[in-house]
């Protein structure tokens, strides 16, 4: 991936942050397979998605002036409906899916981000965010963490405890595990089922059928990382690594999929 793309004019960057030693490293694409890639945001149109970014811009209460990096971005609708709802944002947007980020940076060129802030867009995984000590107002991430196995869900907590300043604020959206749909009780097996392994291709992000009641649903994200999130996981998570007051703090319900979404800050 180019280190910048025409950065002074449109205000939008692209840099590579993935080290010689992690260029086969694995992760779950938004989509199954790098070629349905396109289809990401018809699917997230089609889907709705736009509330809940517009939800998780709301819920963080991020000031005009701010840097947030929002973490697992892939084709940038959060970072874009930050730079949309927030004058002057300096936001910065981390995936590991180069095509996905390109196209983030077509849609912010092509939207004049520059006019509202800027976007820096990195290759890289949310255990190594690409910001300094203490530098970042608002971590964000939608639909992301369900894509991360859980030994690196912990170091990207860790790492919001280094790049977030003191009083930064995370806010994650995220679905809930399947089969805890009620507030993050202590209810009922999971129902959903695990879907496919780890890495490209796997056929994560798609949507499934879960009929467990005789109705066809759609019911997106199914696989073993999204297990984490039950009972409070990604509180759990948050207040491991030190973070405080972590907690959800709202709930809906998104292609007959709960999603909820978990706050914290950093002491
Ligand atoms: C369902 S998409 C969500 C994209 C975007 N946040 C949105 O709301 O439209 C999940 C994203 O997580 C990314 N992802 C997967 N593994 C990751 C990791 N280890 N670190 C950071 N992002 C990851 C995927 O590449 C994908 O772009």
């Amino acid at each position: 991936m180019e280190s910048s793309a025409g950065g002074a004019r449109t205000g939008v960057r692209l840099f590579d942050d993935v080290r010689p030693d992690e260029t086969d490293r694995a992760y779950l694409p938004g989509m199954s397979s790098a070629w349905k890639m396109p289809w990401y945001d018809v699917q997230s149109w089609w889907r709705r998605a736009g509330r809940l970014h517009r939800r998780t811009v709301e819920l963080a209460g991020i000031a005009p002036g701010q840097h947030v990096l929002d973490v697992g971005c892939g084709t940038g609708n959060l970072a874009l409906t930050v730079l949309r709802e927030v004058p002057d944002a300096a936001v910065t947007g981390v995936d590991p899916d180069g095509a996905a980020l390109r196209r983030a940076a077509r849609k912010a060129r092509r939207r004049r981000v520059r006019r509202r802030g800027s976007l820096t867009l990195v290759r890289g995984f949310a255990d190594r965010l690409p910001a300094a000590d203490a530098s970042v107002d608002h971590v964000v991430s939608s639909l992301a963490l369900h894509h991360v196995p859980l030994d690196e869900k912990r170091r990207f907590a860790a790492e919001l405890g280094r790049v977030l300043r003191p009083g930064g604020l995370v806010t994650i959206a995220d679905l809930d595990a399947p089969g805890h749909d009620h507030g993050g009780g202590h209810g009922g097996g999971h129902g959903g089922g695990h879907g496919g392994g780890h890495g490209h291709g796997s056929g994560h992000g798609d949507a499934r059928d879960r009929g467990h009641d005789g109705h066809r649903h759609h019911e997106i994200g199914v696989n073993q990382h999204r297990e984490d999130n039950a009972d409070g996981g990604i509180q759990r998570l948050l207040t491991d690594a030190g973070l405080a007051d972590a907690r959800e703090v709202d709930r809906a319900t998104f292609m007959d999929t709960p999603v909820m979404w978990v706050q914290a800050r950093r002491p």
